[in-house]
């Protein structure tokens, strides 16, 4: 056995990150990438020093109870953390490291994608097309919104949201934000903060979720929230599909109040996603692509091991939350 450090890793990587693994580590890799179970977890940590995770994988208290001893860290392909308990992983002195930053470009694209797809009704005209159906050019056909000098609500304005913020100012969107706390001047960039939720909503042609999974989050898009939008407003979800109750988003999507749903995220991910979604024309959605770009899921394993080296030499680590 060699005297390098052992990873279990959970899913398959890009082969950046695969060749860095199997150089510098001993790895147990789940080779056909399946979706391990809890308890395959835990029988393949046995002897590893650390986990190398997806959000695919829930750590809660009892699995994170169970680990083995040997295992130190806990290194998640995220920024989220909902899918860990970290409390557990506190009590139990596992170092939980995360990737923030690594994915702030590309999940905000998606914020962009989704806003532009939603408003420009991309999944109507594009099915149309490829269906066959296209045989005339009309003057009222596929007629969206601009998003072009529209109020822009962020929800949860952390690097993401920051990020939105600052390239939906290249579409002279005017942005107000709601976050736990006011930012600084410098970090608003010309934002205006809401200290009033209804005053938000109010303003909130545009909505990007931005926040994350918490339990004063959860649920922010109900039926009293979605009210107090404008209407024919448009929402953005690309934080966690929690944020959001379907039952509400759905029926003022049917009803019209809503004018349509950009989606990255969802309830149920992947295998149970709300279905009647599939069926809504306007809902432009893609699944949980947010982080998926060759920079962002190559920077944020890097991060991830990059972290584990400072944390086993003892050093500060940056990407460190528990
Ligand atoms: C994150 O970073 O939390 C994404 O949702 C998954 O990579």
């Amino acid at each position: 056995m060699s005297d390098k450090p052992r990873i279990l890793v959970t899913r398959r990587h890009l082969a950046e990150i695969e060749a860095r693994l199997n150089n510098d580590y001993e790895i147990v890799l789940n080779e056909d990438d399946h979706t391990m179970s809890p308890d395959e977890i835990i029988a393949a940590a046995d002897g590893v020093d650390a986990l190398f995770v997806c959000v695919t994988e829930p750590l809660n208290g009892d699995t994170i109870s169970a680990l083995p001893d040997s295992v130190l860290a806990i290194l998640t392909l995220s920024v989220g953390t909902d899918h860990i308990d970290l409390k557990a992983a506190e009590k139990r002195g596992l170092a939980v490291l995360t990737t923030p930053g690594a994915v702030t470009a590309a999940t905000a694209e998606v914020g962009m994608l989704l806003m532009l797809g939603a408003s420009r009704r991309a999944h109507e005209s594009s099915d149309h097309l490829r269906a066959g159906k296209w045989d005339l050019w009309t003057p009222t056909q596929f007629v969206g919104v601009e998003i072009t000098g529209k109020p822009l609500g962020i929800f949860g304005m952390g690097r993401i949201g920051r990020t939105v913020a600052k390239r939906a100012r290249g579409f002279d969107m005017a942005v107000h934000y709601r976050n736990r706390n006011r930012l600084a001047s410098d970090l608003e960039d010309g934002a205006v903060y809401f200290n009033d939720l209804d005053g938000f909503l109010a303003a909130s042609e545009f909505l990007v979720l931005c926040a994350p999974s918490t339990p004063e989050t959860q649920g922010f898009i109900n039926d009293d929230t979605i009210a107090q939008l404008p209407d024919g407003a448009i929402i953005v979800n690309i934080a966690r599909g929690d944020l959001v109750d379907d039952d509400a988003l759905i029926a003022a999507l049917k009803s019209g109040k809503l004018a349509a749903a950009g989606l990255d995220v969802f309830n149920g991910e992947p295998a149970n996603v709300d279905r009647r979604y599939f069926e809504l024309p306007n809902v432009f959605m893609v699944p949980h692509i947010g982080s998926a770009a060759r920079e962002a899921r190559t920077g944020m394993g890097m991060m991830l091991l990059d972290g584990f080296e400072a944390l086993r030499a003892g050093e500060p680590v940056p990407n460190r939350v528990v």
